[in-house]
């Protein structure tokens, strides 16, 4: 197929490239590098743009024709989206509007979503399962359920088919460590214990150890970046077989606490690293962990990575090659 993937440079768009790439596509990968990069971009051609540029779309949309449109393209910082909302609005809810319009104008037939965990708030039940009230508790969480809503109403009056994939805590590496997460000023747990293992930080601190959880500290569905990025292939084959849309929550269906993943990072990489006791972070839900019943009915996806200490071990191999070439 012929593809459109906005934020393919970026750290999660670039693994998906990837494995498009190795399946035989024809990618173009559209990205305003703010956090992405160029070297991530294993396969396909890169167009560096913004999808606030109108023009840019229409010519880009013009130029190729697309079969589907992987749209990755996004901030995803929950604490700078407090900070920041209008930009999380603009950046993530009105540039999906843009790209919505450019589909239509050029009658593209399918999207895939990447949209997040973050819309369930605090999810009354957990393993929470796609029918749960959406009740996000951040600007970040609301920007991608409020694109998720024009997508899916969208769909409803037109030809269009979606998949929207809900996200749960990503993390990990291309196993051949050629790619993996980039981003400077990183916040995801994983990254930061392992950027801690390999001296690259003092300390990590875990934010609240009161919750209503096991050991008090928040739980989280890790799930590898090689098995979210295969659900993207997944998704794309589903669309062009069943021709209709889904909403899905992509998961493994476990839950780790933040000690439990910090013991496992030291487990790994075979030493210890400072670990301090923090207040809440502002907006963190207790639990969030996957019903994933859904996605493994619907889609031909069966996940190979569900391991904590495999996907500990690819991050902390990353980390390790990203230290080295600083040096
Ligand atoms: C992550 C994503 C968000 C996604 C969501 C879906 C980021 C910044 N956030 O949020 O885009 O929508 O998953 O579930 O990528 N923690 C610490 N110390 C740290 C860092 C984190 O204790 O230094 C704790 C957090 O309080 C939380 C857990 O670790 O309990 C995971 O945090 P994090 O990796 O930042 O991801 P989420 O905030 O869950």
């Amino acid at each position: 197929m012929k593809l459109l993937v906005t934020g393919g440079a970026g750290y999660i768009g670039s693994h998906v490239v990837r494995q498009l790439g190795e399946a035989g596509h024809q990618i173009v990968v559209y990205d305003d590098l703010s956090t992405g990069r160029e070297e991530a971009v294993l396969y396909g051609d890169l167009v560096q743009g913004t999808l606030s540029d109108r023009q840019a779309l229409a010519s880009l949309f013009s130029t190729h024709r697309f079969d589907a449109v992987l749209h990755f393209a996004a901030k995803i910082v929950v604490p700078e989206s407090v900070a920041h909302p209008l930009m999380y609005y603009r950046n993530n809810t009105s540039n999906t509007l843009n790209l919505l319009e450019t589909m239509q104008e050029y009658q593209v037939k399918y999207l895939v979503f990447s949209c997040t965990a973050a819309v369930y708030g605090i999810p009354d039940q957990v393993p929470v399962s796609e029918q749960a009230p959406l009740q996000p508790i951040n600007p970040y969480g609301a920007s991608k359920m409020m694109s998720e809503r024009m997508i899916a109403d969208y769909a409803s009056s037109s030809d269009m088919q979606f998949v929207s994939l809900r996200y749960f805590n990503v993390a990990g590496a291309d196993l051949q460590c050629r790619i993996g997460q980039a981003t400077p000023n990183a916040t995801h747990l994983i990254k930061v214990g392992c950027e801690a293992a390999v001296g690259k930080r003092e300390s990590v601190s875990i934010f609240g150890t009161d919750f209503s959880t096991p050991d008090g500290t928040g739980v989280r569905d890790y799930i590898h970046v090689e098995d979210l990025a295969s659900a993207h292939l997944a998704s794309l084959d589903f669309l062009v077989n069943e021709n209709r849309s889904e909403i899905l929550n992509c998961g493994y269906g476990r839950g780790y606490s933040v000690r439990e993943v910090l013991d496992e990072i030291t487990a790994v990489a075979g030493g210890s690293f400072k670990i301090l006791e923090a207040p809440r972070r502002a907006g963190d839900p207790p639990q969030l962990v996957a019903n994933n019943e859904k996605i493994l009915t619907e889609l031909n996806w069966s996940p190979k990575y569900n391991d904590l200490s495999v996907i500990i071990q690819s991050a902390l191999k990353w980390e390790e090659k990203l230290a080295k070439s600083r040096v």
